[in-house]
């Protein structure tokens, strides 16, 4: 199984669960890529593919949250995982997981993995799994038992 990990991370902390959750998924014996979204990944032709990003402002990072996270010590990438999917072809199909990193769990927290999921929707693409990994404030650390569920979830994927 083929499978594409698309990610964005400012504080590092999405980028470590992007990565416990690749390799839950070799442990199954997935070929697992994991990619900076900035970097415009190829999604055609993979059997599953994982989108992540850290939950700005009850949804996925844009230009002006980046900016206040860089203000605040991060290092953002220059686009990120809204601009991926804007440049995705119209209709993709196939199947995604879809993850985010969030300070809290009620409704306020919002989720940018809710929005990713309705925008890879639009594409044609069904959603087979959605998670949210909690980290302790704006620039982490990931809450205790986090990577080990990451970890898990990629297995359990496989
Ligand atoms: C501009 C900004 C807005 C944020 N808004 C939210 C939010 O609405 N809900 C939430 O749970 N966390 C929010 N956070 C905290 C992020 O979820 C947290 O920084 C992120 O999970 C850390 O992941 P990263 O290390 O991959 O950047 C916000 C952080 C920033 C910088």
């Amino acid at each position: 199984m083929n499978v594409l990990v698309v990610t964005e991370s400012c504080f590092g902390n999405t980028a470590r669960v992007a990565g416990a959750v690749a390799a839950g998924l070799q442990s199954k014996g997935a070929a697992v890529t994991v990619a900076d979204a900035a970097s415009q990944p190829d999604p055609s032709g993979v059997d599953l593919l994982l989108v992540g990003a850290p939950t700005h402002n009850m949804g996925l990072p844009g230009p002006g949250s980046r900016r206040q996270a860089r203000d605040k010590g991060g290092n953002p990438g220059v686009t990120g995982v809204a601009e991926w999917l804007d440049a995705l072809p119209r209709t993709l199909g196939g199947s995604a997981a879809v993850f985010d990193t969030v300070t809290g769990t009620g409704f306020f927290s919002g989720s940018a993995a809710r929005g990713i999921g309705k925008r890879l929707r639009r594409h044609g693409v069904t959603i087979v799994a959605r998670t949210s990994f909690l980290v302790g404030g704006t620039d982490g650390p990931l809450a205790e038992g986090e990577l080990e569920r990451a970890h898990a979830w990629g297995a359990e994927l496989a």
